[in-house]
């Protein structure tokens, strides 16, 4: 039988999309099944929004940025979420469920692929998990903060976009002799700036995983690093870093608790971290630090602390070869999964093998564990980078 799958994108745009788009439509083509894509993600599938997808129309697709049928950030759940009363509203997410998945069949789809984060995949394991419906998630997101993949797509061409940038903008922090604060993306998920700032070699590097003591893990180590002989210093700073609650309270006096608790939310309740700009407001407080000012021109080195957001352009451009792969991999698998009629699943990478795993696990946050090495790598580098190794 001619099966007909609908596919969306949800949430923020990411280098691999397309990759996924083509994976998809490779593998239905050569089964023979019609692919209708829904233009903005759980918007255009409300809105009926669709148009039929033509394989030998998108030579290459893989290799092109961005997604080729729109995204957006659509909550279908946000009215039903909002009920206060805990019975009424499970009540409320069921009717939804029911809902969305009867709208599969308006669309006239015998199956539906949703690619995007965990807001959308959380989307598409209620449909299932309430109304049996005919869904597969595949995981997108430049954060890297989904369970049960060792990597979203997106996340590596993020990471080689934020840490050319941090190796140009060393050159600059040398002429000048200058502090850089480098504001990375993914929300309170570290993974993005842990990993570029170890790969650039960044000096300093905070992630909300872990709050920072602006005392302890800042101006005392430019201390250190200036008192080594260091002229310059690169810090890489989630935008969902965060100070410890003594640390705020102590040597913050830029911000309130309250700018923290009352940052406005995207559709799914997600508090839009960017908007505090972290880095700005550490640039600010290192600026009232007289004494570490008085310290850096005592040594003759000059107190000059400037921010870089990288914002949006860590989701630009093409998806690097990983991610291109990586998304046509996932794209197969997802065709495969419609064939076995095995839905309710979210298709993942498990080492260098592909397989899937349910939609229920797979759309859970995965942020950077106490115990990641990757968080030893950077401690050595700040530890070594400012004369503070053990010489045990
Ligand atoms: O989830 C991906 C992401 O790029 C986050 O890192 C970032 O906080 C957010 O999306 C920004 O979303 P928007 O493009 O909607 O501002």
């Amino acid at each position: 039988m001619v099966k007909t799958i609908g596919i969306l994108t949800g949430g923020g745009d990411c280098p691999g999309l397309n990759s996924v788009i083509y994976g998809v439509l490779l593998k239905a083509a050569d089964a023979g099944y019609k692919v209708i894509g829904i233009e903005k993600g759980w918007k255009g599938f409300l809105e009926n929004r669709t148009r039929e997808l033509d394989v030998s129309s998108l030579d290459d697709l893989h290799t092109v940025g961005g997604t080729l049928i729109y995204t957006s950030r659509t909550n279908p759940y946000k009215n039903a979420k909002a009920i206060q009363e805990p019975v009424e509203r499970e009540k409320a997410i069921k009717e939804t469920a029911k809902m969305m998945a009867s709208q599969i069949k308006t669309l006239k789809l015998d199956a539906l692929i949703t690619i995007g984060g965990d807001d959308t995949l959380g989307v598409a394991a209620a449909m299932y998990k309430y109304a049996g419906a005919n869904v597969i998630g595949v995981p997108k997101t430049i954060d890297n903060d989904l369970s049960s993949t060792d990597y979203t797509f997106g996340f590596w061409s993020a990471i080689q976009l934020a840490s050319n940038t941090m190796d140009n903008i060393t050159t600059t922090a040398r002429s000048h002799q200058r502090i850089f604060i480098i504001e990375v993306m993914g929300r309170d998920a570290g993974w993005l700036t842990l990993v570029s700032g170890i790969s650039a070699g960044a000096d300093i590097i905070l992630i909300p995983e872990k709050p920072f003591d602006l005392q302890n893990d800042i101006i005392n180590i430019l201390r250190d690093r200036v008192d080594s002989g260091r002229k310059y210093h690169i810090i890489a700073c989630s935008e969902g870093a965060i100070p410890t609650r003594e640390s705020f309270e102590r040597d913050f006096s830029t911000i309130s608790q309250n700018d923290i608790d009352h940052l406005p939310k995207d559709d799914f309740g997600n508090p839009l971290l960017a908007k505090l700009n972290m880095s700005k407001v550490l640039v600010k407080e290192l600026n009232n630090q007289n004494k570490l000012r008085e310290y850096f021109i005592e040594k003759d080195v000059a107190y000059d602390i400037r921010e870089v957001t990288l914002g949006h352009t860590m989701r630009a451009g093409t998806p690097n070869s990983f991610d291109r792969i990586l998304g046509l991999r996932l794209g197969l698998q997802a065709i495969k999964l419609v064939n076995n009629n095995n839905f309710g699943q979210m298709v993942c990478l498990n080492g260098t093998e592909i397989g899937s795993v349910s939609l229920s696990e797979g759309a859970q946050k995965k942020l950077v564990p106490k115990t990641s090495d990757l968080l030893e790598v950077a401690d050595l580098i700040t530890k070594v980078k400012c004369g503070k190794q053990n010489h045990t």
